[in-house]
């Protein structure tokens, strides 16, 4: 029998030899990463879902990972105001699909360690250890309200986290009843089996931006999405990037896999692509989402001067939303994939405006080309 250091190893390696993974990002979401109000926007519908998995499934696609939001940003599409809950979806896609990852992203604030730990294991044992999660603490106000939760000041989400991390590794690794007191949980003779799948457990992830959140990350996590490594710094600056990275985790004596996240538009030629992104992404733009989006980080045309505001508008919808836009031919978008390859970068969540119309030919096109470069196993 394998040893289950080795096990965990294949886990965190999705059980294949892919340099870069390559997953698919926000479908659970209406619009997913685009907010546009182009006609073929993502419906995020279950069956849209079922049948993207599946292909995604069988192009070897090696994740996919939900985004846990609960509330629409408005606008005329009500960006991200349909959504399906990520455990019970990632479930549903485990059930019916054979070789790839799927992620839950769950709000520590928002569930209980223990159902939480259960509904982990659930989704691992359907998906025969294909369950990873994406732990985050929350940022948007208006979603806590919802749940009549206060979110606690920002570092103390993070101690929050921690120990609800802590306590759900417990309930995935104790024999024996145990108790936890914390300080934030008091848990009394607990008792949880089964235990995950084949003597690990799911992988972990997270993309916390502040210190509090990247020290989170390095301390717990087996994969840091990081927003900001696309191709638009250079192969030296990413590979500095993910380098400090990992140095930073080897203190804590970790290893950890940095990711990141892309949309890509590739179409035949150059210029075909580049007038899709315009029209989709900018012509079409949701920009009442957007405004919305903005101000709940507190920005907005009273709190900065309006030639500021319209810049931080126009950027954030061409290149906050999605990640670095990969726009261009098959020849294009391969390359700048297998540049952040070679920096280091371990995987990358795509995005997609329309995910079932487009992911064939990428798929078709793109994934062969970075076999060819030596990105990617042959399919
Ligand atoms: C790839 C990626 C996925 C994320 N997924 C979610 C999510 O599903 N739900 C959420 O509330 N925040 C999500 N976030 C936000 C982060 O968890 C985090 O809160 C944010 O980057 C701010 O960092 P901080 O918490 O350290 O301040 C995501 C960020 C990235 C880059």
């Amino acid at each position: 029998m394998m040893s289950s250091t080795a096990a965990m190893r294949d886990r965190i390696a999705m059980y294949n030899g892919n340099a870069l993974k390559i997953g698919i990002f926000g479908a659970n979401c209406s619009s997913g990463r685009s907010a546009t109000t182009v006609p073929e926007r993502w419906s995020a519908s279950w069956p849209d879902c079922l049948r993207l998995a599946r292909m995604a499934d069988e192009a070897g696609i090696d994740f996919v990972l939900p985004i846990g939001r609960w509330k629409g940003y408005g606008g005329d599409t009500d960006f991200h105001g349909s959504t399906l809950e990520t455990v019970t979806w990632a479930t549903g896609l485990l059930g019916a699909t054979r070789r790839i990852t799927v992620f839950g992203t769950v709000h520590a604030p928002l569930f209980h360690p223990l159902i939480a730990a259960k509904e982990f294991v659930t989704a691992d044992h359907i998906g025969e250890g294909r369950f990873g999660i994406n732990l985050v603490v929350g940022w948007n106000e208006g979603e806590f309200e919802m749940f009549g939760v206060t979110q606690r000041e920002h570092d103390t989400r993070y101690d929050f986290a921690q120990e609800w991390l802590d306590a759900v590794k417990l309930a995935w690794t104790a024999e024996d009843e145990f108790d936890f007191d914390g300080r934030f949980l008091q848990l009394k003779h607990v008792r949880a089996n089964p235990k995950p799948y084949g003597e690990t457990r799911p992988i972990i992830m997270n993309a916390g931006s502040s210190p509090v959140g990247q020290s989170f990350a390095l301390r717990n996590c087996d994969a840091f999405f990081v927003a900001t490594a696309g191709s638009r710094t250079s192969l030296e600056g990413n590979a500095k990037k993910v380098s400090e990275i990992k140095r930073a985790a080897s203190e804590f004596g970790r290893e950890i896999e940095v990711y990141t996240v892309g949309q890509v538009i590739c179409r035949p030629t150059q210029q075909e692509a580049e007038d899709y992104y315009r029209h989709a992404i900018i012509e079409n733009a949701d920009w009442g989402a957007i405004d919305g989006m903005l101000a709940i980080k507190n920005i907005t045309p009273q709190t900065i001067p309006p030639e500021e505001y319209a810049a931080k508008r126009r950027y954030f919808a061409a290149n906050a939303i999605g990640g670095y836009p990969f726009v261009g031919t098959p020849d294009r978008v391969a390359e700048e994939l297998d540049s952040i390859s070679k920096a280091g970068v371990r995987g990358i969540a795509l995005s997609f405006v329309n995910y079932l119309l487009e992911l064939p030919y990428f798929c078709d096109e793109v994934l062969p080309r970075l076999a060819r470069l030596g990105a990617r196993a042959p399919h």
